[in-house]
């Protein structure tokens, strides 16, 4: 039971593009997203070949990495067991990421000049398999927002567009949970403790790819004080999203609590996005936090 409801209409817009490069009137999409809100699209569809659909098998997956990943500017593709499938799998990402940049001129044009670093996966694993494999700190199956270990983002944002490519009628079952200034407050005691130094010598052991800021040990330490709550799990105020085959979403992974509760196969698309680049920056987590600590986190 929920402390609180936290009501559907408050964490997703469902809208009714078809196509990745529709023009959808007024719907100010951007103020739903800045504002934490899931953009659901029940019938965006992102359409694999018939010869394709044979590369929707966990065993193309390398046994030690959780998902397939695509790094569409350098060409890189990492995590392939299966050598031969490479050309077919990144034929697939590199059309997901084509199809992602429509979506975002489109859908979002004040971030289409601002997003950088696109990275996607496929993701072929059943939920349940990575859950019962993995450690508390990386079970997504916990509501958390995302933080990355090794890659400091500076208080830049987390832009994910997914789509479930299920070919079996299954859906993706997520839960959604509270507004990113509650969540803050109800775990502000636990995420002090940033040390210069540690940050420093992370980076100059390669444990890190650049400087750990005060920012990115916040919100990391809001992840793992989230995940480690179990009364937080549990009965928080939170909504269950069904997103059925053949749907897209997109959200700011950042600031969106969100877990992942069953389902296969889907492709996942990221963006970094500077704050410069968004339309309400005060909404974003490094503004929320600053204005929390009283002080500049960067
Ligand atoms: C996550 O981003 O936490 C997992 C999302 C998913 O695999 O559905
Ligand atoms: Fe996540």
């Amino acid at each position: 039971m929920s402390e609180q409801s936290l009501s559907r209409e408050h964490v997703i817009r469902t809208l009714p593009a078809v196509r990745w490069d529709e023009p959808l009137e007024e719907c100010a999409a951007v103020t739903s997203l800045e504002q934490g809100n899931v953009l659901f699209f029940p019938h965006l569809t992102f359409h694999l070949k018939a010869e394709e659909l044979a590369l929707l098998d966990p065993a193309l997956v390398d046994p030690k990495r959780k998902n397939i990943s695509f790094d569409p500017l350098k060409n890189l593709l990492h995590g392939m067991a299966r050598k031969e499938s490479e050309p077919q799998v990144k034929a697939l990402l590199e059309r997901y990421y084509q199809h992602c940049v429509k979506l975002i001129r489109t859908l979002l044009p004040e971030y289409s000049h601002a997003v950088h670093s696109p990275m996607n996966t496929l993701r072929l694993h059943p939920i349940g398999a990575w859950r019962d494999s993995t450690s508390w700190r990386k079970d997504d199956s916990r509501l958390h927002v995302d933080a990355f270990p090794s890659r400091p983002i500076h208080g830049e944002r987390i832009l994910r567009i997914f789509t479930n490519i299920n070919p079996n009628g299954e859906s993706r079952e997520w839960r959604v949970g509270e507004p990113f200034p509650v969540l803050v407050q109800r775990f502000m005691s636990q995420l002090k403790g940033y040390s210069a130094l540690s940050s420093w010598l992370q980076q100059r052991l390669g444990m890190t790819k650049s400087y750990r800021t005060r920012y990115d040990h916040i919100m990391l330490r809001l992840h793992d004080a989230m995940k480690a709550d179990i009364r937080y799990q549990e009965q928080s105020p939170q909504v269950n999203l069904t997103l059925p085959p053949g749907s897209s979403w997109v959200c700011f992974a950042d600031q969106t609590p969100h877990a992942a509760m069953s389902g296969q196969y889907m492709l996942e698309q990221t963006f970094l996005l500077p704050l410069s680049g968004m339309k309400n920056p005060q909404n974003a987590p490094l503004s929320v936090l600053e204005k929390l600590f009283n002080r500049p986190l960067l």
